[in-house]
């Protein structure tokens, strides 16, 4: 895996709104992966000030998103659809008709997953997924002892997800305790994953998914078996590594291989 620490919380959303970008430039019908969390926001203001300043389009582009809680109208403000609108589409020039999320009111669990499944197929595949870690270790909502091969279908949420997401919705007792989303395998046949994690209670998930063991207990771990898979840094979370001067190194080298070419 490509580790990029950065200083903090805004640079990282900077980076990894510059990778976007880049692919936005080279492929204007690139098909983006998103993310909701508290972790993407600044991504996704900075995708928006290139669209008002530099004139990013996004006029082509299709987007899919991670993940929806069940039974979250679009129009509630803690639906995932609604984050979206509110911190990017609204602000973009993506037809609504190319943004994708799970129907968290679906009255058919398992055909708005296989479709959702076949919506991502026929766009020809998520070209960059960005994606945050739970505290857990979640990406997605794929929670501890999810298969590594898993598809999009609902997933109960962990107590500790509950925990952290409640913050969102003023109680525990009001965070769904379902999701649909999709599956390990499913974010593994992006073409590029790119993981954001910021703030120190991110750490021991971090260096668990990067240096620990390829574990189900840990689903973010299985980015290591991904050919393409970033994860952008700032130091809090990245102060549990033990390579992180090792990972430094390499991308200083890595930017002088490339200011040489
Ligand atoms: P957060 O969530 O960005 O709100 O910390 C990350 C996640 O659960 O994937």
């Amino acid at each position: 895996m490509r580790v990029v620490i950065v200083e903090d919380a805004e640079a990282a959303g900077r980076r990894a709104a510059e990778e976007i970008a880049d692919l936005v430039r080279r492929k204007p019908n690139a098909v983006l992966g998103l993310a909701t969390g508290g972790t993407p926001v600044r991504c996704y203001h900075e995708l928006v000030r290139m669209h008002r300043e530099e004139g990013l389009d996004f006029s082509q582009v299709h987007t899919f998103n991670l993940d929806e809680y069940l039974g979250l109208a679009p129009d509630h403000p803690q639906s995932y659809r609604y984050f979206m609108q509110s911190h990017l589409f609204q602000h973009i020039n993506v037809p609504q008709e190319n943004t994708h999320l799970p129907d968290g009111l679906t009255k058919d669990v398992d055909a708005t997953c296989q479709q959702y499944e076949e919506q991502i197929r026929s766009a020809g595949g998520i070209d960059i997924q960005l994606l945050g870690i739970g505290s857990d270790g979640h990406i997605a909502f794929n929670e501890p002892g999810s298969s590594l091969a898993s598809r999009t279908r609902l997933k109960s949420l962990t107590a500790e997800t509950i925990r952290d997401n409640a913050r969102f919705f003023g109680s525990e007792a009001d965070v769904p305790q379902l999701a649909i989303t999709t599956g390990v395998g499913t974010i593994l046949e992006s073409r590029v994953c790119l993981m954001l994690a910021t703030g120190q209670q991110k750490a021991t998930a971090v260096r668990e998914a990067i240096e620990g063991a390829v574990s189900a207990r840990v689903t973010a771990s299985a980015l290591q078996l991904h050919p393409q898979s970033i994860a952008v840094l700032d130091e809090a979370a990245a102060a549990e590594l033990d390579f992180a001067d090792y990972y430094r190194r390499a991308e200083q080298l890595r930017e002088s291989l490339r200011g040489a070419s």
